[in-house]
């Protein structure tokens, strides 16, 4: 079983979310692919009650969510959603609301605590990449985001290099496959009962059965291209 995560960011306004949320309805469960999408977090009120069937990540909530806090989602509003998954430590919530590891660390702790199943983007910069530093980098990430000493429960893994995100840039498939392998190897020195490596950054409809035959890749996270109909048929 392979994951298909929708990232909606804020590329749609409510009605366009309906639309897509209507036509994954429609699409039989089936043993290959587990179907989450991510809308904007303003509009899992409206969807998870109208699409009951369906399964919905968050694509952040923030830490001083609960009380006096103007502007803030609280883990416990996702719960009371019916959300049961969260994206942690995207990318553009690193680079635009100043989230680095330690903080994405503290959210998986509160994710794990709440019972939310994360889904955890770590990725490499361009420059880190053409230096071929690439599986160091990841591996600082990961130390500082998951602590040996806890039990952790089902993850998911995102390794979306920053640039290949929105640019339709990606690795090869044979380093998409390395990393990924790399990724879960690291992972195993932790406690978790269920380890799942996806890969993100511009995946689209002429690559994603490519990447999505790769031994270790237990699915893809998608961005724009999930944004369109056509895409999200192609699981049918
Ligand atoms: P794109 O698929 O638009 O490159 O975005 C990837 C991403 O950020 C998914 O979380």
């Amino acid at each position: 079983m392979k994951y298909i995560i929708f990232n909606w960011k804020s590329y749609l306004n409510l009605k366009e979310s309906e639309n897509l949320s209507n036509i994954i309805s429609k699409i039989k469960k089936s043993k290959n692919y587990k179907i989450i999408s991510a809308p904007n977090n303003f509009f899992h009120l409206s969807l998870s009650k109208k699409f009951k069937a369906n399964t919905f990540a968050a694509q952040n909530f923030d830490l001083d969510g609960r009380g006096a806090s103007t502007g803030s989602l609280d883990i416990s509003h996702l719960i009371e959603n019916n959300i049961k998954y969260t994206l942690i430590g995207h990318s553009e919530m690193r680079s635009n609301h100043g989230e680095n590891d330690k903080i994405i660390h503290k959210k998986l702790e509160l994710s794990i605590e709440n019972k939310l199943i994360p889904i955890v983007c770590i990725g490499e910069s361009l420059k880190v990449y053409k230096s071929k530093k690439t599986k160091n980098f990841l591996n600082n990430q990961i130390k500082t985001i998951f602590k040996k000493s806890h039990m952790y429960e089902d993850i998911i893994l995102a390794y979306e290099p920053l640039w290949s995100i929105g640019t339709g840039l990606t690795p090869d498939l044979s380093e998409i496959n390395e990393i990924c392998k790399f990724l879960s190897n690291i992972l195993k020195k932790y406690s978790f009962k269920k380890i799942n490596i996806l890969y993100g950054g511009s995946v689209n409809l002429s690559n994603v059965s490519d990447i999505l035959n790769l031994q270790f890749v237990d699915g893809v996270l998608v961005g724009s291209a999930s944004t369109n109909s056509s895409f999200i048929n192609y699981f049918k």
